[in-house]
């Protein structure tokens, strides 16, 4: 018998939706939402309402693109939460119909589980190489930085986290600082490749435990480049490359040592990274190094799963369904979602 769910993923600004069977990915659709960029951020009404727009084509182009019917569809994941909650509401609604239309068992997924389970999304001709448990898991997006002991599928404990800003918001906040577009992490990526990383240093911030902070370092380069605008108003401009690569060298050092710290403390030999941070290349790169160094089994997701996208749902949505892991019609959506 096989086991085919479709996975609908709308907690933010991309609406996605995906076709997995048997654990082999068939289809992702992911619709961007452009309209975000003139605010320099995500307005969570906007995404609501392209959401709306954007769901019905997503969900029938990745069932065309796998060449399944409804009829054959087992189950239905989507995104409970964390997340926006106008966002979510669309996701959640849609499933809660189609789930009853089609008669079929509706799972709940967490956003920030399924990050990590996109390592197991297997895919035709590609070696499928997974992570055995435990493993820790280094998740980096917009919203979230957390180390991840990842014991079992669903057994997932954060032993570190951020007190304030994400990773993804820290290249955020400092691109916006120098007049980027939003998102500004790819952008500080771009430019770094061609700067020096050592051309600005930045104080680390000293946090106990693996607990992470950003806030910190964001208002430090605030107030460093408003001090050199004052002096050469073209500051920014004749030194955006080294600018950037010094902003990652700074984000990505402090990812790492706390990571270090993390493998010392549950002597876990397999690390994977995730999440919309787990696309930039210097910490792809560091994340190597470190594994080389450490002799660590080193998991990077493929680019298209670093960012939102459905195929995690649909996983995490197949490893549930195979534990008969279901939820009812009362299910309503959650901003905030613990593991
Ligand atoms: O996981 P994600 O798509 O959405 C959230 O759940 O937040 O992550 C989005 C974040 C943004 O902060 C974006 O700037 C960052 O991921 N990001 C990057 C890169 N690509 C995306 N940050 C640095 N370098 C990149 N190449
Ligand atoms: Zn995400």
């Amino acid at each position: 018998m096989v086991t085919t769910i479709l996975g609908i993923e709308s907690s933010c600004d991309d609406t996605s939706a995906s076709v997995i069977r048997d654990g082999y990915m068939l289809s992702n659709v992911i619709a961007n939402q452009e309209v975000h960029k003139a605010y320099g951020g995500v307005v969570p009404e906007l995404a609501s309402r392209a959401h709306q727009q954007n769901i019905i084509p997503v969900v029938d182009r990745a069932l065309r693109l796998a060449g399944v019917d409804k009829s054959e569809i087992d189950g239905l994941a989507f995104t409970r939460g964390p997340g926006l909650l106008g966002s979510l509401l669309v996701g959640t609604s849609f499933a809660k119909g189609f789930a009853l239309y089609n008669n079929i068992p509706l799972i709940e997924v967490n956003h920030l589980q399924a990050h990590v389970l996109a390592h197991f999304i297997k895919e035709k001709d590609t070696d499928n190489q997974q992570p055995d448990f435990p493993f820790l898991c280094l998740l980096v997006s917009g919203g979230h930085t957390q180390i991840i002991l990842v014991k079992n599928y669903f057994d997932m404990e954060i032993i570190g986290q951020t007190i304030d800003d994400a990773a993804g918001e820290a290249f955020d906040k400092c691109a916006k600082t120098m007049g980027l577009p939003y998102p500004g992490g790819p952008w500080v990526d771009k430019y770094a490749k061609e700067g020096n990383p050592q051309a600005y240093k930045f104080t680390k911030p000293r946090i106990a435990n693996l607990d992470y902070s950003y806030s910190g370092f964001k208002t430090a380069f605030l107030y460093f480049i408003r001090d050199n605008i004052k002096e050469h108003p073209d500051f920014i401009k004749e030194n955006m490359n080294d600018l950037c690569a010094s902003i990652q060298f700074t984000i990505i050092d402090i990812l790492i040592d706390k990571l270090k710290l993390a493998i010392k403390q549950t002597d876990v030999n397999q690390v994977a990274i995730a999440g919309g941070v787990s696309a930039n290349s210097g910490l792809r790169n560091a994340i190597t190094q470190l594994g080389q160094e450490l002799n660590l089994k080193v998991f990077i997701p493929e680019f298209k799963f670093t960012t939102d996208n459905a195929a995690m749902i649909a996983i995490a949505g197949y490893y549930k369904f195979l534990e008969k892991e279901f939820v009812g019609q009362e299910v309503i959506p959650l901003a905030r979602m613990p593991f």
